[in-house]
């Protein structure tokens, strides 16, 4: 199983203190490697633990993502502490707003995308420049789309947000196509339903969506796990560009 393997490496989480973001960090942690986060609330107990149960290094640094400076300045600070090491990125924050299209607000918008468009976008940018001047041989940068880049969501109001993922999904292949020459690869994940702090809110819409889920069950941010493993590893060595959807069956049906 070494392919699996990111003992060694460096990993950096947006949106890691908890959720989807929070599983990720902790699959890199569980697989070897030090993992840093960015996030603009504190990461709960879980990420404080991962240091002592997986021997890796692991810091939180307080960055909106969303903010030019504070990304640059964030960057700035993990560089300086890691000594420039870093393999894996996985730009992971992101919001939802619940208005209707014909009441979404200019102001809405603009933030939810500088959140999940230019936040992703940029994060990747200075992740990349990094693992360049490191010289890494294993980098990876996993987006982080979703289904409703590909599809409405029944029953719930989020234009912008399925715009937003929708762009994050349409940058990869592009981003992957000029980071080949520097043996960094770009894919991104597609997660169908979660259960995380975005859709608590919602219980109704948690249990009405069961209905459209091949597997029954709306997905837990643990069921994420496997597929970042696999892109942030050697295991997915020949594979850029492209975007794994796990979403239990959704849009198979
Ligand atoms: N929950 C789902 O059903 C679902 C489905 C598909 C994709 N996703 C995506 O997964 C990612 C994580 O979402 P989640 O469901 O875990 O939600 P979540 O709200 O539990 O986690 C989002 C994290 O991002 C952080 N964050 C928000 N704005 C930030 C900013 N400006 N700067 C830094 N950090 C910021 C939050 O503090 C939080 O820790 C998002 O990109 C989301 O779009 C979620």
């Amino acid at each position: 199983m070494s392919i699996f393997s990111l003992k060694g490496r460096t990993a950096l989480v947006t949106g890691g203190a908890r959720g989807c973001g929070l599983a990720f960090a902790q699959s890199c942690a569980e697989a070897g490697a030090d993992v840093a986060i960015f996030d603009v609330i504190e990461p709960d107990d879980t990420f404080q633990a991962l240091s002592e149960k997986y021997g890796v290094r692991t810091a939180y640094y307080e960055v909106d993502v969303s903010s030019e400076q504070s990304l640059q300045k964030g960057f700035d600070r993990f560089k300086s502490d890691f000594s420039n090491a870093l393999d894996i990125c996985i730009p992971c924050a992101g919001i939802n707003r619940h208005l209707s299209f014909l009441e979404f607000s200019y102001q809405d918008h603009h933030d939810l995308l500088s959140v999940n468009v230019l936040g992703s976008y940029f994060t990747a940018q200075l992740a990349a420049r990094q693992m360049i001047a490191n010289g890494t041989r294993h980098g990876s940068i996993i987006l982080v789309a979703s289904i409703a880049g590909q599809r409405a969501i029944r029953s719930q109001l989020c234009s912008a947000y399925c715009g937003s993922k929708g762009a994050v999904k349409a940058t990869c292949p592009a981003i992957a196509q000029e980071l080949a020459p520097h043996g960094i690869r770009v894919n991104s994940i597609s997660p169908g339903y979660v259960r995380t702090e975005m859709t608590a809110g919602f219980p109704q819409l948690l249990e009405s969506w069961k209905g459209e889920i091949m597997l029954g069950r709306v997905a837990e941010p643990d069921d994420l796990r496997g597929a970042c493993m696999f892109l942030a590893s050697d295991a997915s060595v020949y594979m850029t560009g492209q975007d794994i959807i796990v979403d239990g069956g959704v849009t198979r049906w």
